[in-house]
């Protein structure tokens, strides 16, 4: 039976309690934790969003009523108390904030009853995440949850802050766009009054913030819902938010001072961790090259090593054909792990067949200075020997080699050098380390479409001294795109923009567009451009992906308070669902289901 709160009035949240308040009448509110009856003495534990405060009835100080009350009281149940705060008879509890003391009831109220939750309700849960997120309002209840939401309302409120004192200001752009084939794939609404015809949900504000430029606003910043059917993984959501901005009269430097500046204080002020500024940076080549990735993990070492010179007379075939095909032969030296079981190499062959490749080769160096190895058989002594310079390789070293075209070969062994730095637990999470990736491909060959594709999108602007090569060798042209990478994660991401015509129809000729395409698509944009735009640059930043790396969580699930599985369905909600007929009416649609 539910009570009213009528006529009481919360004074404290329970965390909010300390040794100061003995002595005071205090009111407080919330939820049961646990209850303990150890007949004639309840404890019972009462959390809020602060944290748990013990509340203890006991025979002679408090009235039979309500221990019996109190004895009745159930995980869970919504109560309201009011009471004394008194300094603990029993054990202090130095584990919670609240530990010293304890509150003596004189009132007690039950507002609500609860079923017995399907999980507890409790930090660090060992339940399966399905059933978690089908009970996604029981789930944030727990601390770790109550805190990733507290953590990323301070980040967003903090960024707005930052950056209105910059001169920032914060525009909204539509939900309801117009679709946009580049990129990821478009969430597409059907509109009632032009049967037939679908607007497009954001995959990002890009079209509108470049507007806003021509439009004088000059610095613009959003925090901003965007839309993309993509394949999920742990760090992509199919609704997601991003720190979006736009500057005006700006090259790259301007765009990161006022980025590394605003990173600073974030971590200072929510984290208390001082980065150092400026901000290492980095050749999108250079980090190829060294991490195989284009976000690589700074927190460690274990960097590739081309030693296609070193083979290409060996007899091995594996690297000759590759060197042959164009690509390239690349190590890691695995240190100290040259005793690794066969079978956990075969496993590491496995997981980098995952990113194309057709092997791993391995030299695996004895303490005795012998060499196991899949390839040793292929080569002379002093092949092997040169080899092992190569790599710095030292006895008790396990060396691992891909052979590919180049992409392969760093995809896979950027991959692997993350997996062994997992499996040897080289990763701290307190370690925060940024890094700047510059100087990005404009293009990328799409093998899928046949077809150059902007790696970053069609607006970007190519370095000056690579225009010249834009229609003679578009691959080779570099771009003015940034990436700003923390901890072997893409935080954020920005490109100065172009603004002339003559480039930009370059730029959409090198992607295979014709006039009339680039026209349909991005028209409204080439038109503005027409009436004075100044130059402009930008950024953003997947917020969720930023506070999950502040938040030290391994997902984005976990700083999202409703977040989407794999297969981009809700488990609570259980959307999407089909739309009833009428509704699919109204539309002009219909549902044409295909046979399996
Ligand atoms: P980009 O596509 O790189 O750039 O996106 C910017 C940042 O958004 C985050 N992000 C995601 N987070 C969660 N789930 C996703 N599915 C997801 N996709 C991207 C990443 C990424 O770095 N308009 C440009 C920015 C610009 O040029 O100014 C853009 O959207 O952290
Ligand atoms: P095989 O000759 O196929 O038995 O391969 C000999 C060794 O080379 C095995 O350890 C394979 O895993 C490895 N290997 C095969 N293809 C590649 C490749 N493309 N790059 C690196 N190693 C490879």
């Amino acid at each position: 039976m539910a009570e009213s709160m009528q006529g009481l009035k919360r004074t404290h949240r329970c965390g909010e309690l300390s040794a100061v308040n003995v002595g005071e009448t205090v009111t407080i509110m919330g939820w049961v934790q646990k209850n303990r009856n150890k007949g004639g003495l309840v404890f019972t534990d009462v959390r809020d969003r602060s944290g748990i405060i013990q509340v203890v009835c006991e025979e002679g100080t408090t009235e039979p009523a309500l221990i019996e009350k109190a004895a009745s009281l159930r995980s869970e149940y919504v109560v309201a108390i009011v009471g004394k705060v008194a300094r603990r008879s029993g054990a202090v509890n130095d584990k919670i904030a609240t530990g010293e003391i304890e509150v003596i009831p004189s009132e007690l109220r039950i507002l609500s009853e609860a079923m017995t939750p399907p999980f507890p309700i409790e930090e660090n849960s060992k339940t399966k995440e399905e059933i978690r997120l089908k009970y996604r309002y029981l789930d944030l209840r727990r601390p770790d949850l109550q805190r990733n939401l507290k953590m990323k309302s301070q980040v967003m409120t903090l960024t707005r802050q930052y950056f209105a004192e910059e001169g920032f200001l914060e525009v909204e752009t539509p939900m309801l766009g117009k679709t946009t084939p580049e990129g990821a794939r478009d969430y597409l609404v059907p509109s009632r009054v032009h049967p037939g015809s679908f607007y497009g949900l954001p995959q990002s504000p890009q079209l509108y913030k470049q507007l806003l430029m021509c439009s004088g606003v000059d610095r613009y910043i959003q925090i901003a819902r965007c839309f993309r059917d993509e394949d999920l993984r742990a760090d992509r959501q199919p609704e997601f938010t991003q720190i979006d901005m736009e500057l005006s009269f700006v090259d790259v430097d301007d765009v990161i001072d006022v980025n590394e500046r605003y990173l600073k204080k974030l971590f200072r002020e929510v984290l208390d961790v001082e980065v150092q500024l400026p901000i290492q940076r980095m050749t999108w080549q250079e980090a190829m090259d060294r991490f195989g990735s284009d976000k690589p993990d700074l927190r460690f070492g274990m960097e590739l090593t081309d030693v296609s010179e070193v083979v290409k007379d060996c007899g091995f075939g594996v690297f000759t054909a590759a060197l042959e095909n164009g690509g390239s032969v690349r190590g890691i030296n695995a240190k100290g792990q040259g005793g690794m079981p066969r079978k956990k190499i075969d496993k590491l062959t496995a997981f980098v067949k995952d990113y194309g490749a057709k092997g791993l080769a391995y030299v695996a160096i004895q303490e005795d200075g012998t060499v196991k190895s899949s390839f040793a058989k292929f080569m002379t002594e002093e092949q092997m020997q040169a080899l092992i310079a190569a790599m710095n390789g030292e006895a008790g070293d396990l060396l691992l080699f891909a052979a590919d075209k180049n992409k392969v070969v760093w995809d896979s062994l950027g991959a692997l050098r993350i997996e062994l730095a997992k499996q040897l637990e080289l990763l701290d999470k307190n370690e925060y380390r940024f890094v700047w990736i510059t100087e990005f491909p404009l293009l990328e060959w799409s093998e899928e479409q046949n077809r150059f594709v902007a790696m970053h999108h069609p607006f970007t602007m190519p370095m000056e001294e690579d225009l010249q090569y834009i229609e003679s060798d578009p691959g080779r042209v570099r771009a003015k795109a940034y990436d700003i990478v923390l901890n072997g994660n893409e935080i954020g991401g920005g490109s100065v923009r172009i603004f002339q015509d003559d480039i930009q129809e370059k730029m959409f000729h090198a992607l295979g567009f014709t006039d009339e395409q680039a026209y349909s698509q991005f028209g409204f944009l080439l038109d503005a451009f027409k009436y004075g735009v100044p130059p402009h640059a930008g950024l953003a930043y997947g917020l969720d992906r930023l506070v999950m790396l502040m938040a030290k969580q391994d997902s984005i699930r976990d700083v999202i308070a409703f977040p989407k599985i794999k297969d981009a369905s809700c488990l609570m909600t259980e959307a999407p669902t089909p739309a009833d007929t009428k509704q699919l009416e109204e539309l002009g649609l219909e549902v044409v289901t295909e046979e399996k």
